[in-house]
Formats: structure tokens, sequence, C-alpha cells
């Protein structure tokens, strides 16, 4: 048995979500821990392209149980209408489990998202406008309203008209908004909530057992490690712990149950958002990564900002997560590259710097350091091999891997499920 927890270790859009889909193959469950819909994991089976938000990937395999554990935030219309959706197309939902704990994403943290965005001027996040932030903030605040709260009828109307007075307060004195009207919040959704009610449960109890039936079980991490609240470019991060240890704390597993962490990195660098991103390439080099890489925001459709790989953030992360294995994906999308640039230091202030600043005023005044490697023009999106690569696309591998000092157990070498290359089929057995 192997319980697994794959984590993004750039800015998000690592392709998490095709990696667990990988694993998910031979997984008994599939565990998202954390973050909400500002998620957007795409997967792509044949001809099939599913874009999932709220629901664990894993779904898509008959045999996987799909929990959504404490650590999330849940927006209830999201999460009914990406239920509906995967039932149209055929995919069976009854193996959902939703935790009691988890919290609930109300239409005031949506809007307050934006409000406070819009009075952030240039200092704004560029967040995905969600609610993220807000429906986080109420959790730690300890005002927020949990999915046990939700389902039952007698608990969540006063909760609700406590919140939505507070709100409005907020979304009317302060920002000069729209009240929100508490009426036709709850009627919609007291609609969800019966719809979600059959899935809810303690979703400890299940993983616990699961541990001890020697289950295989995946973590599904969302977003990436540099956009972590406490090890992410604060305050150009998300609210929520993207490290491989938000595994242990949104599920109440504990950390001894943890037996691998597989980190995922493009083989470049994207961000979407604001804050610094030192290897971005505002040129034409940048448009070609966007454009073979379809670099645009799978939530919200946003262009991404593209760059050479940057070893340090890397390297960071291989640390910020004790990364047992890396997987490099969109290796394809470097093809007719030449030469490639490598990020192995920064200069900042008249220094080289080798270690990735965590105080994000520094890392803004961080200028890449290049390593120019040569590149190759072969179609590797073919390839199922790791020996069938071009040399160059070898050499470049193993200088990534020895730079973040972690060893690398799968490539992506396209969108499809199909399009892996295994390198170390032992770490990705479950
Ligand atoms: P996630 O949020 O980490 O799951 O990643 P996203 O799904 O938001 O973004 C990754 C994008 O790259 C998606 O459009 C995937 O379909 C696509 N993708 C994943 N792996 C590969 C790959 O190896 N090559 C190419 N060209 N595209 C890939
Ligand atoms: P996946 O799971 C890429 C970014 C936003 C913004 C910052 C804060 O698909 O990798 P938020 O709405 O969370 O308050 O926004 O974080 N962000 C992501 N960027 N992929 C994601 O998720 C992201 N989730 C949040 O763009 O810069
Ligand atoms: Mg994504």
């Amino acid at each position: 048995m192997a319980n697994v927890v794959v984590v993004g270790m750039q800015w998000g859009d690592e392709a998490k979500g095709k990696v667990v889909d990988y694993l998910a193959q031979e997984a008994d469950y599939v565990v998202r821990y954390n973050g909400g819909n500002n998620a957007g994991h795409t997967v792509v089976v044949g001809d099939e392209v599913y874009k999932f938000h709220t629901v664990p990937v894993g779904v898509l395999n008959e045999g996987v149980t799909a929990v959504i554990t404490d650590g999330v935030v849940l927006d209830p219309s999201v999460f009914t209408s990406e239920l509906d959706g995967l039932k149209e197309r055929g995919v069976t939902a009854d193996r959902i489990k939703i935790s009691g704990n988890a919290h609930v994403l109300m239409p005031y943290h949506r809007l307050l998202d934006q409000l406070e965005e819009a009075n952030k001027g240039d200092g704004k996040i560029g967040t995905t406008g969600r609610g993220i932030g807000p429906c986080y903030a109420d959790k730690m605040s300890r005002t927020g309203i949990r999915v046990w709260e939700f389902i039952d009828p007698e608990r969540f109307r006063p909760r609700l008209s406590a919140c939505i007075k507070q709100k409005n307060l907020l979304i009317t004195k302060v920002y000069g908004g729209d009240p929100l009207d508490e009426n036709q919040i709850y009627e919609e959704y007291a609609a969800y909530a019966a719809k979600m009610a059959p899935y809810v449960c303690d979703t400890t109890v299940i993983l616990s057992d699961a541990s001890r039936e020697c289950a295989n079980i995946v973590f599904e991490g969302a977003h990436g490690s540099l956009l972590d609240i406490d090890h992410g470019t604060y305050p150009f991060a998300t609210s929520s712990h993207c490290v491989a240890g938000g595994a242990t704390i949104g599920t109440g597993v504990g950390p001894t149950m943890i037996d691998r962490v597989i980190g995922v990195t493009k083989a470049y660098t994207t961000r979407v958002g604001e804050g610094p991103c030192p290897t971005e390439l505002a040129d034409k080099t940048g448009e070609y990564i966007r454009e073979r890489g379809n670099e645009y925001g799978t939530t919200t459709g946003r262009p991404r900002r593209c760059g050479w790989f940057d070893s340090l953030a890397v390297k960071y992360s291989v640390r910020a997560n004790g990364v047992s294995s890396i997987a490099v994906t969109l290796l394809d999308v470097l093809t007719g590259l030449d030469p490639l640039q490598i990020c192995v230091g920064y200069e900042i202030d008249g220094t080289i710097v080798r270690e990735f600043p965590t105080d994000v005023a520094v890392l803004g005044r961080a200028v890449p350091v290049y390593e120019q490697v040569a590149g190759w023009s072969e179609d590797v999106s073919k390839m199922t091999t790791f020996s069938e690569l071009p040399a160059n696309a070898k050499h470049y591998l193993a200088r990534i891997a020895e730079l973040v000092e972690a060893p690398v157990c799968m490539l992506g070498v396209g969108r499809r499920r199909d399009q892996s290359i295994i390198l170390d089929a032992d770490m990705l057995r479950m």
C-alpha cells in the first residue's frame, strides 16, 4: 500500500491533475485537502477533456472514492454544477465523500473578494475572484459556516442570517456596494444543501479505516507550493496550505501515514496573477511557450505569464515539501526552442544568491542568472520511453534534477493520460 501526496512545486497549473489521474488508476482513494474552486485541474483521456475545480480528479476511475476533506472551502453552486456535469458525461459520482468540517463558500465571499481586490488598486493580488481569501478569513476568525451546519436547515438559517447581517455592513458601509438579499440566498443555497447532504460524513474515519486496510491513497494538492499561505510568495499567494504538509492538516491524517511526496513541475515556469516571477519572459519566447503550452488559466482563462525554468524556486519546493521524486511535465512545449536557458542563481543587489528568497520584496529585485543548454527540434509527444528522447532533452532533464536535488520519476510529453513517460515505476507504484 502507499499513501502519496502529489504537490505543485511552482505557482500552480503544473499538471497536477494529469499526474493524479495517472496514479488514480491504481488508487482506492483520491483526496482533495486544500483550496477551493480557484483550482482548475485538467485531465485528458483519449479525446475527452475534463476540467475539475472542486471534485477530486480520481472520480474518473470506477474503483476510486473521491474525498473532499476538512481543509477545503467548498462553493456549493460550483460543486453541484460540477457534479451534474460529470453525471451528464456518464461519470459515476456516488463515490464522492465530503467532510462536514469543510467550510462553505458563500456569495458574500465572492463579492468581498472582488470588492477587496478593486479597493487594493495597484496592490491587488490578482485573485481568481472566487471568494477564497474571504472564506478562509472567516474560518480563521471562527465565523465561517461549516458543511455540518449548512446541511442542517435548523442551524443554517440562523447562521446565514447572522453572517449576512455582518457582511452587508461591510459591503455597504465600507465598500459602498449593494446589500445581499438573505431570503434569495437562503432559497438557492438550501437547495444546494439538500443535494450535497447525502455525500457528507466524517471523512477522517473513512481515511483512517482506509489506511488500516492498507488502501492506496493519493492526496491531490491544489495550487502550488509558491502560492502557499506560509511558504509561498506572500502576499501574492492563495489562502490555504498548498505544501505537502497541508495533506495532513487538511485531512486529519497524521504525518506518519504519508509514504511519499511527488512534486510536479513544468519544464519551464508559469504564473497567473500578480507577484514576482523572476524568469518571466515578456518577449517572443514567452509567447511561444504560452501558445505551444496553451497557457491560459483553467479557471479564469487569463493568459499565464511564462518563462524559463527556475531551479531556485523548484529546489526550494523540494525542501518545503520533502519531495521524494519529481514529475516534469509539458516537456513537449520546449521543442523547437534552441538554446534553452535554466535559471541557476539570482543576482540581488549586486550579490549572486543560490537560494530562493522568501521575502517577496527581495524576490522582486532578483535578476536571473542563466545557464545556457542546447535545445531539440524532435517531436517528443509520441515518445513513450526515456531512451527515445533526444540526447539534449535527456541532458536538460538531468541538469534540472541535479540543480533541484531530486530524481525524476515521470515526464509529461502531451496532454493525454497516455502521453506520459515513466522513469521510476517504483516511485509511482501504489
Ligand atoms: P493543474 O492545475 O496543476 O492540474 O494544471 P492545469 O490543468 O491547470 O494546467 C496544465 C495544462 O497543461 C492543462 O491544460 C493540461 O491539459 C496540460 N498538460 C498537462 N500535461 C501536459 C504535457 O505533458 N504536455 C502538454 N503539452 N500539455 C500538458
Ligand atoms: P491550480 O490548482 C494557478 C493564484 C491566483 C492569484 C493567487 C490568489 O489549478 O494549480 P486566490 O483566488 O486563490 O485568492 O488567488 O493565487 N492561484 C492559482 N494560480 N493555479 C491555481 O490552482 C491557482 N489558485 C490560485 O491566480 O495569483
Ligand atoms: Mg490549474
